[in-house]
């Protein structure tokens, strides 16, 4: 069975003082409750070393919103895997819309980003997903496939297996629009399928798809039942305690 992940991406939010808070509470409420999700939080590259330090021994780990793929060199402005393994972060969001969409990251930018990750034994987690005018125009499917192929070019099964992918459709991310449990289960499965056809049906069988887009705590426990919903990629909720925690229940609660 796949392990549920659940991670919360802070995008540009909180300053250390306010990140150091959330995870306190985070890790003081799961406590030593046995969990059988993974559980990632993703704040921004200032308040990561600290992030490190709170979750040490704890059942939460420790994720960066995004990294050069070089491992050092002249990149004004950018944070490579070096930095981030320094650091002791273990996760990285790979390929996210916002990075698409506002600094120009295309497909194959996002694909010499998942090779370098699996070279520094980052786990990545890459997303994908559709505009709303590509899905009134019925073309989720073939976008995502498209985005799929490029990112995972001469990527071998035996690292495309630990993939984490999170399918967030673009029209659900901060709108408070959530695709329905239907809709999410749709395209998760075609990417479960799509990776069936490029690599083999039991390296499909391992990678786990996330959604993502608007989850909060009401909805998460029906996004999360899909069978091949493995996780949520929060962006919002993982900001409110409360919020969150209750995600982490419904995920821990259908891992039982
Ligand atoms: P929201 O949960 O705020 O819609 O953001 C989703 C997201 O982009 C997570 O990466």
């Amino acid at each position: 069975m796949r392990k549920q992940v659940i991670a919360g991406n802070w995008k540009m939010n909180g300053t250390i003082a306010s990140g150091s808070i959330l995870i306190e509470a985070f890790t003081s409420f799961l406590g030593d409750k046995d969990l059988d999700c993974e559980i990632v939080v993703c704040p921004p590259f200032t308040a990561l070393e600290r992030a490190v330090c709170l979750t040490k021994n704890t059942q939460v780990s420790v994720g960066a919103q995004n990294m050069d793929y070089h491992d050092a060199g002249a990149f004004t402005g950018e944070v490579s895997p070096l930095m981030l393994m320094e650091v002791g972060v273990s996760y990285v969001i790979i390929g996210h819309s916002e990075r698409r969409e506002y600094y120009g990251e295309t497909d194959a930018m996002v694909n010499e980003k998942i090779k370098s990750a699996f070279f520094h034994n980052l786990q990545p987690i890459v997303c994908v997903g559709e505009s709303l005018e590509q899905r009134e125009a019925n073309e989720t499917i073939s976008f995502i496939h498209g985005q799929l192929k490029r990112a995972l070019q001469d990527i071998p099964a035996d690292q495309v297996e630990k993939l984490i992918i999170a399918y967030e459709p673009i029209w659900a991310i901060g709108t408070g629009k959530t695709a329905t449990a239907d809709q999410a289960e749709k395209v998760c499965k075609s990417i479960r399928e799509y990776i069936a056809e490029l690599y083999t049906p039991n390296v499909a069988d391992l990678v786990r798809i996330q959604y993502g887009g608007s989850v909060k705590a009401n909805n998460a426990r029906e996004i999360l039942s899909e069978p091949n919903i493995d996780g949520a990629l929060v962006g919002g909720a993982s900001l409110i305690v409360d919020e969150f925690t209750k995600i982490i229940m419904a995920a821990q609660e259908l891992s039982n």
